[in-house]
């Protein structure tokens, strides 16, 4: 049986049965699961964790779900230390979260996996979201696996990488023909009208829950302590909030010494509403049109905006815009120092580091992790300018006089 107790409200505390809602009726407020911590505390322990399975389903007792759980493998990806980019930008420590290694190349896995688990524990039979992309391809599988129906929304210029890696699971795929935050207009719309469940309306709180296990991880690797600096894209703001809620419940639950991580937030200045609220000393989040490269988090009205500023505020973290010109120069910086393949989002996460280095907010000796979301074959188009291969015939004269010539070319330019 899980430890999860009720669905709370954020402002208010109303309570509520665990079932597919996620606004408080009296206050219209995000809706959070809550847990018997006290009970979890009595359970739980480091060495129980680490030799439970090798996902994210080793922090089965922190997740809302009473299984068996829709799983496809997600989780306990790498955490890589990355001394080559370290030494770039000048810094003694710094590891990559590379969530680029989950069974749909993104950090999306973790969320849906616990979504879909708890979407067939309530009886649906179909399940739908609203998606930039990443979001999309993830429900399409897991509904695969889980024999259920998917309805998935996605604006119809996403990356090609992306629709493919979608409509391969065999979903009903519709492209609207509109903004991100269209299309999730749109399906509020249909949650009102259909009983379906929505992974990221009416399922959000559990959606919400997985994607903890990121920062569990994160801690648990670096042998069950909290980094200095985590620094995090954000789209919606909700992966921020659960990556600093996960290390919190780690803290509160006596698995690692109190939390000191400054959370560094990165968006695409192209669509950058928190940080430009950040920047301004702003509580709330107004709403921005996106025009970025970064499509995965191209999300101008930020549900979780609001709270993804308190997280930064309250770590003493900082939040940071790039552009798209700084995201393909991250994207090409992280593939050529460590040999790992990121799309935009990541781009978006060593441009901002690299910033965040530069201007002493990231301390050259400051325990840091970069979480990289997702991977680079869903935006390749966006780095096809590094194909120039040297064309040459099936021979070895063909061979020899191509390295010749590139000799030659060499030394004239020197
Ligand atoms: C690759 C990637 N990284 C980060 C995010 C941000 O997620 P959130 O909406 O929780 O802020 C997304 C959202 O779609 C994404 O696709
Ligand atoms: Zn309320």
């Amino acid at each position: 049986m899980s430890y999860a107790t009720s669905l709370r409200c954020r402002k208010c505390g109303g309570e509520y049965p665990l079932q597919a809602v996620n606004l408080c009726d009296f206050c219209f407020s995000p809706l959070d699961v809550a847990y018997d911590y006290k009970s979890i505390s009595k359970q739980i322990s480091r060495q129980a964790i680490s030799s439970g399975p090798n996902s994210m389903w080793r922090y089965q007792d922190l997740l809302p779900v009473d299984g068996p759980v829709v799983d496809i493998g997600t989780g306990f990806t790498p955490l890589t230390k990355c001394d080559t980019l370290a030494r770039e930008l000048g810094l003694e420590q710094l590891y990559i979260k590379n969530d680029c290694l989950n069974p749909t190349y993104s950090f999306k896995d973790r969320a849906v996996s616990v979504a879909i688990t708890k979407a067939r524990e309530l009886g649906f039979h179909t399940i739908a979201c609203a998606s930039t992309g990443n979001l999309a391809a993830s429900v399409a599988a897991h509904a695969a696996k889980a024999g259920l129906q998917a309805y998935v929304f996605i604006p119809a210029d996403i990356e090609t990488g992306k629709v493919v890696g979608t409509a391969v699971y065999g979903p009903t795929l519709f492209a609207v023909q509109g903004s991100y935050d269209k299309v999730n207009v749109l399906c509020h719309r249909l949650a009102e009208t259909y009983n379906w469940g929505f992974i990221n309306i009416n399922l959000r709180p559990y959606y919400a829950e997985g994607s903890k296990t990121l920062g569990y991880e994160i801690a648990e690797q670096l042998n069950w302590r909290s980094p200095d600096c985590i620094v995090a894209p954000s789209a919606s703001g909700l992966l921020f909030t659960r990556i600093w809620k996960g290390l919190n419940e780690l803290s509160m639950l006596g698995l690692i010494e109190p939390v000191n991580t400054h959370m560094h937030l990165v968006q695409a200045a192209g669509s950058s509403p928190i940080v430009n609220a950040f920047r301004a000393g702003a509580l709330h989040v107004h709403p921005v049109e996106p025009h970025t490269i970064a499509k995965s988090i191209a999300v101008g009205n930020p549900a979780d905006g609001y709270y993804a500023l308190k997280a930064v505020r309250e770590s003493g973290g900082t939040a940071a815009a790039v552009s798209d010109e700084e995201i393909i120069a991250g994207m090409k910086l992280l593939a050529r120092t460590e040999g790992i393949f990121a799309e935009t989002a990541g781009g978006v996460v060593i441009a901002g580091l690299k910033n965040m280095v530069r201007s002493g907010e990231i301390k050259r000796d400051d325990l840091t992790v970069a979480c990289i979301t997702a991977a680079g074959l869903k935006t390749q188009e966006v780095v096809s300018d590094v194909v120039q291969p040297i064309v040459i015939q099936p021979t070895l004269e063909s061979f020899q006089e191509s390295v010749e010539m590139s000799r030659t070319a060499a030394a004239e330019v020197r």
